[in-house]
């Protein structure tokens, strides 16, 4: 009697509560499925959601707005290791890098013909592979500025003292990288394997990142500096893939109006124009880290962050948030006027 009355209720109980999260996974499960970002196109474009409709706020840090003429003049550009910290630096990236690519078989190339041997072989990037790829990266690229403002907050408040505007600059950056992450979520959706990889990967990067910056806040901006060099790389070849014909998926891909509103694109822009836009805010988190990589960062007088205020009277060129007089290698200290 006991049994027959509990039967139907642990049946709905799991039907409710299972079904919609496994979703497609019990009806058609194979390891693609799970495993593969899938492609948002305008064929199969979801309606879109209350979230994407209701409830909308202005962007809390706006773009800058580069110089459209600029955009195609970055490029990889290397710091080269001045102090033992740099080394220290630059061989966790490199590490981090080619364990990535080994495990994700990504190949780099540097040429037209590198890039059609590869595409004619096994380690093809397919549109899918782009997306999935730049959805884990700029998930965990979202963390070191949002953690460093964080401790930068709590630092002032601590000390009783400001923070010369260093806050700002991180948060805007994480603000950025965040801002790329729902871009090309709204063009793939990564499967239930790259979502795992996501929560382990923020969970040891988070926590690894948090005693880092307390320790040696230099070094994490000099790692940052050198992660923003891969990412250029990155999409420099992906820019490069497109040019080359290696990817007509995406020109029937429409832009999102997320990006569009963010940077600022017009109804004609493509995939190659927001690339190109993310590759150069890549670029900009290269200059800036690498740069208050140089500054003093600790102590009773601490620099000022020379992004946040542009110095016009000066006949001294010095840094601003746009494209204009960047410095791939970051600025040194004693060019800058503190
Ligand atoms: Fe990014
Ligand atoms: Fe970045």
């Amino acid at each position: 009697m006991l049994a027959a009355q509990i039967k139907p209720i642990t049946t709905r109980t799991l039907k409710t509560t299972l079904v919609p999260i496994v979703d497609l996974s019990i009806r058609s499960f194979s390891t693609s499925a799970i495993r593969k970002t899938t492609l948002i196109t305008a064929d199969n474009k979801v309606k879109p959601s209350d979230d994407d409709t209701k409830f909308l706020t202005k962007n809390q840090f706006e773009h800058p707005n580069y110089e459209s003429e600029l955009l195609d003049t970055v490029k990889y550009e290397h710091r080269p290791c001045k102090k033992p910290s740099d080394y220290i630096a630059l061989s966790m990236i490199k590490i981090l890098r080619h364990s990535f690519d080994f495990f994700t078989g990504f190949k780099e190339a540097n040429t037209k013909e590198e890039s059609l041997k590869i595409y004619n072989s096994s380690k093809r990037m397919t549109p899918e592979k782009w997306l999935n790829r730049i959805i884990f990266l700029e998930s965990v690229a979202g963390v070191p500025g949002s953690v460093a403002g964080f401790l930068r907050h709590l630092q002032s408040l601590r000390l009783l003292r400001r923070d010369k505007a260093f806050i700002e600059t991180l948060y805007d950056e994480a603000y950025n990288e965040r801002m790329h992450l729902l871009t090309f979520l709204k063009l793939g959706k990564p499967g239930i394997f790259s979502r795992s990889m996501l929560y382990i990967g923020q969970g040891v990067f988070s926590n690894i990142f948090f005693f880092s910056y307390l320790m040696c806040p230099r070094i994490c901006h000099r790692f940052v500096g050198y992660l923003e060099e891969e990412a250029v790389s990155t999409y420099t070849r992906c820019i490069n893939d497109i040019d080359y014909g290696l990817l007509p998926e995406f020109n029937k891909m429409e832009i999102p109006d997320i990006a569009k509103e963010y940077w600022h694109l017009d109804e004609t822009a493509n995939m190659r124009d927001l690339v190109n836009y993310v590759r150069a805010d890549e670029a900009k988190h290269r200059e800036v880290n690498h740069t208050f990589a140089n500054l003093k960062l600790r102590g009773n007088t601490i620099d000022r962050n020379p992004f946040a205020l542009a110095i016009k009277e000066s006949d001294k060129k010095q840094p601003s948030m746009t494209l204009k007089n960047s410095k791939a290698q970051g600025w040194e200290r004693e060019d800058l006027i503190l």
